[in-house]
């Protein structure tokens, strides 16, 4: 074993060593993909570095199936854009005045127009039962998934790979489980497209901290005061 932790002595792969902030402030969706292929080498590095997260009570009951098959790749394709043709009319209705949400349902539509051309589908999946309730149960359920997926998407920015976290495709549980020939006791959690990325990768915008950090009781935003 590697002192850091690597499995293997074959050195780190190009990109990999991006440093960790630059590759969590340039993390983003990326939607637009070029079809050329991408190495199943390269996968299982994003994958084994996926596993690396950490799930409620080190269960690891994922899985992760990963999609080449052009029939499953349409079933999917069929799905997201059955979802989508729905948000997106109302995602226009509602954001008509916002030119960046505009541009994103661009993208969406973009996706949901190509999506049989994504060269790899990466669906994580979570093994066993969701009890319903107390709320934390569900919250550490697909808890267990998430950590993975970021995982996944910061090494897939690192080495140049564009990828998104997307969930229209799963908006019917039951037909998604039917095209991918999951059990019922697996759940799709999340789709992963994943392709060399047409545009490039850039800073994202989010809200600053002071508008979203509390000290000690909700609301005292005593940062932004300061
Ligand atoms: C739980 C979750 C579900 C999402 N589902 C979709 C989706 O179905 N389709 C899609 O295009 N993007 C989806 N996204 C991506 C978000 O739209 C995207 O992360 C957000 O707009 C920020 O984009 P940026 O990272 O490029 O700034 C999802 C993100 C999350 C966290």
């Amino acid at each position: 074993m590697h002192p850091e932790g690597r499995d293997n002595d074959m050195g780190v792969t190009p990109g990999l060593d991006m440093p960790l902030d630059e590759a969590m402030r340039t993390q983003r969706a990326i939607r637009r993909l070029k079809t050329d292929p991408v190495d199943d080498a390269l996968l299982r590095e994003l994958l084994e570095l996926a596993l690396k997260a950490p799930t409620g009570s080190n269960a690891q009951n994922w899985e992760f199936i990963v999609v080449r098959d052009p029939a499953v790749k349409a079933k999917l394709a069929r799905f997201n854009r059955r979802a989508f043709s729905l948000y997106g009319r109302i995602g226009r209705r509602a954001n008509q005045n916002d030119p960046k949400m505009l541009r994103l349902l661009d993208a969406v539509q973009w996706q949901a127009d190509h999506f049989e051309e994504v060269p790899v589908l990466v669906i994580p999946c979570l093994k066993g039962a969701r009890l319903p309730f107390p709320s934390v149960a569900v919250t550490s359920y697909y808890g267990s998934i998430f950590p993975s997926i970021q995982n996944f998407l910061l090494g897939a920015r690192a080495v140049g790979l564009g990828a998104a976290l997307i969930t229209l495709p799963l908006w019917n549980v039951i037909a998604a489980r039917r095209a991918l020939g999951l059990p019922w006791s697996v759940t799709p959690c999340a789709v992963i497209p994943v392709g060399w990325p047409q545009g490039r990768y850039g800073p994202t915008t989010r809200r600053p901290i002071e508008d979203v950090v509390s000290i000690d009781r909700y609301g005292n935003r005593a940062w932004r005061e300061a």
